[in-house]
């Protein structure tokens, strides 16, 4: 069995491909005493389902949906944790908590190249997800705009980064506003367009997309959302979000062991488990 145990706590935790990227990952690099796992704990027993991995030896945990914000009691959360308002990342060693959604999405949009500093991104979106993405692209210098379903929401997210951040100047848009914002960049946060409801976009049918812009789309199964292909129709640029779910989960990896996550090879076990569950 392997000595250097780590994996992912959710509930439902099945449906997890955390397990094959990281997995995938020790293969590749014959870290063969590393194996990581997927672990189901209900929220009301939260606490006491951390026991479970603490007391078998785990090097440390990703935390998925419904944990991410309930978990934050029962680790020492580092700034950028406390800031985001979520975990997805326990190192038990010392027990810190930590996020990396937002170093993940930024990653992935600078190995795009995609200009942030000065640049107008519209961030669609006010839950957990939104939350790191705002935070991450206010620290590159962008201006950011937020269009929610629900604008109160929207307005809390705000100002909770205030407090919790320090973030000024995000204004809060509705969609017909957004739509002549002048953006260069619209990041979509929401889950609208995930499989199986694939043809649902935020933007909703019938207001006019914007001509030449990049969307950058945490949706990644469909590989192609309907969203990414309006974006496509208007000239614009279209990048699915497998990438940053490979770079959150490549932070977590090097936290853990200290080890140079090989990048290509995590991408491409999301990839082929994706193909092969279509
Ligand atoms: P996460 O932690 O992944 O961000 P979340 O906190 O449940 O998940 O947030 C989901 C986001 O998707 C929210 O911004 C939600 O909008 P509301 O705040 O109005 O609920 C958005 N969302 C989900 N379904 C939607 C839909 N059908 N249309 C528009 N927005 C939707």
């Amino acid at each position: 069995m392997a000595q250097n145990r780590v994996g992912v706590i959710g509930f439902p935790v099945e449906h997890s491909l955390s397990p094959i990227m990281h997995n995938a990952a020790f293969e590749a690099l014959q870290m063969r005493d590393w194996h990581y796992d997927a672990m189901s704990i209900p929220p009301d027993i939260l606490r006491l389902g951390l026991r479970e991995p603490k007391n078998h030896g785990y090097i440390g945990i990703n935390v998925t949906v419904p944990h991410k914000e309930a978990i934050m009691e029962f680790v020492r959360p580092d700034d950028r944790a406390r800031a985001i308002g979520a975990v997805n990342t326990v190192d038990f060693r010392s027990n810190i908590g930590t996020n990396t959604d937002a170093d993940g999405l930024i990653g992935d949009l600078h190995a795009h190249q995609i200009p942030l500093s000065g640049e107008r991104v519209l961030v669609l979106g006010a839950g957990g997800a939104s939350r790191a993405a705002v935070y991450g692209l206010s620290r590159e210098g962008a201006r950011i705009a937020i269009v929610n379903r629900t604008k109160s929401r929207a307005y809390g997210l705000v100002e909770q980064l205030k407090i919790s951040a320090g973030v000024e100047g995000l204004d809060v848009l509705t969609l017909d506003e957004a739509a002549d914002w002048g953006m260069s960049l619209i990041v979509n946060c929401t889950s609208v367009g995930l499989h199986p409801h694939i043809n649902q976009t935020p933007w909703i049918h019938g207001l006019p997309f914007p001509d030449g812009v990049t969307v950058y789309d945490m949706v990644y199964r469909p590989a192609n959302t309907a969203l990414m292909q309006q974006c496509l129709a208007h000239g614009g640029r279209a990048i699915g979000g497998l990438g940053m779910l490979t770079r959150q989960g490549a932070i977590a990896f090097e936290l853990w062991t200290g080890v140079e996550p090989p990048l290509d090879v995590m991408y491409g076990a999301l990839q082929t488990a994706l193909e092969t569950s279509e």
